[in-house]
């Protein structure tokens, strides 16, 4: 290892230090978890046991975390019921979301155990996540047609991007279309938590779309990490199998910018002939040592930039902020930038 790795290691210690610090100082997460567990139940022993499985296996709860931190930053000391209600649909909506991609991706691995579909199969999982989907909508449907209409927005954006995601033999891709796909799949829920979070605290409607475009902004540069992370982490620190974009041929930015960048192996994306596992060895050492992750990275930091100006603006002119908060979410952003899970 070198020198410049040691280094970031260290940093990315400390900014998930802060975070986790961060967290524990953040009210609500224990009452979000207990939201999600209740939502659970089904006369179908199945419907029952597949979303808990998917639960106890762990995750950061992104998306619940944003939500009490928005909203602490927007003067709500104390979460209300219905900042809690959303933010555990929110959660529930992105599990149901990894149970479907990981049947999409035919992916082995999640969260560090056999993902829903391996264990339990396509069938089950795949309504195992429909299950989820209406679980949260009971949730957030209870509120008003604001939340109710933001979460219909975000979930048609979050299918949209699933299905736009043909892979690069069959479809044409851009770095915009690449971006296009990680705002409506990734960022979506990102958006939705900061922007229900906003409105529910009773923010104008320009701080509402300060928060929203934070989320949106910061919801991107989380999937171009995510991008990055298939083809550079550790498949122990990631929980999930690395390489599975390659092997996909996935429209990932790190896959559309390695096409561009003329490399002869990346051409093999663009051909329906099925990738090897050797093959995905191959590119992912090929990818660690070459510019296209710095390329990617370089983009993400422009997106983290522009969450930092929506963040600064909010700061600026909302009412009674809670500047300690703020200091929360601009730690959630290093961490994005920084993470290795
Ligand atoms: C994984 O999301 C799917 C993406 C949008 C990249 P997370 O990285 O938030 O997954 P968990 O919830 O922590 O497992
Ligand atoms: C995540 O995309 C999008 C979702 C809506 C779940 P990925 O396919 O890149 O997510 P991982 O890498 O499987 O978690
Ligand atoms: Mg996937
Ligand atoms: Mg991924």
């Amino acid at each position: 290892m070198t020198r410049a790795n040691d280094q970031t290691r260290g940093a990315l210690g400390t900014a998930k230090a802060r975070l986790l610090a961060a967290m524990s100082a953040t009210k609500g997460l224990d009452k979000i978890e207990s939201l999600i567990e209740a939502k659970l139940v089904s006369d179908a022993e199945l419907l029952r046991e597949i979303p808990r499985y998917l639960l106890t296996l762990g995750g950061k709860r992104m998306r619940p975390v944003l939500s009490l931190m928005m909203a602490r930053a927007l003067g709500q000391t104390t979460p209300t019921p219905a900042l809690l209600d959303v933010a555990a649909g929110i959660e529930l909506i992105h599990m149901a979301t990894l149970l479907h991609d990981d049947i999409i991706d035919r992916s082995p691995l999640r969260r560090h155990q056999a993902s829903p579909f391996v264990k339990y199969g396509l069938e089950s999982t795949l309504l195992s996540g429909d299950f989820l989907l209406v679980r949260a909508f009971s949730l957030c449907a209870r509120l008003d047609s604001f939340v109710i209409d933001s979460t219909e927005q975000a979930c048609i954006e979050l299918t949209e991007g699933e299905i736009l995601e043909v892979p690069l033999d069959r479809g044409e891709h851009t770095i915009e279309s690449s971006i296009t796909i990680a705002r409506k799949k990734t960022a979506s829920l990102f958006w939705l938590a900061t922007r229900t979070a906003a409105h529910l605290s009773g923010a104008s409607p320009e701080i509402v779309e300060q928060c929203s475009r934070f989320g949106e902004k910061l919801g991107i540069a989380f999937q171009i990490l995510d991008d990055i992370l298939d083809v550079v982490a550790s498949e122990d620190l990631l929980g999930k199998k690395s390489g599975i974009d390659i092997r996909e041929k996935k429209p990932s930015l790190v896959n559309v910018l390695w096409v561009r960048s003329g490399s002869a192996r990346a051409k093999a994306l663009l051909s329906p002939a099925p990738i090897s596992d050797d093959f995905v060895a191959e590119s992912v050492t090929e990818l660690r040592s070459s510019p296209v992750v710095h390329e990617a990275r370089a983009m993400a930091l422009r997106y983290t930039a522009e969450a930092t100006a929506a963040l600064d603006t909010i700061e600026t002119k909302a009412p009674n902020v809670d500047r300690a908060s703020v200091e929360h979410l601009r730690t959630l952003i290093e961490y994005t930038l920084e993470r290795m899970e």
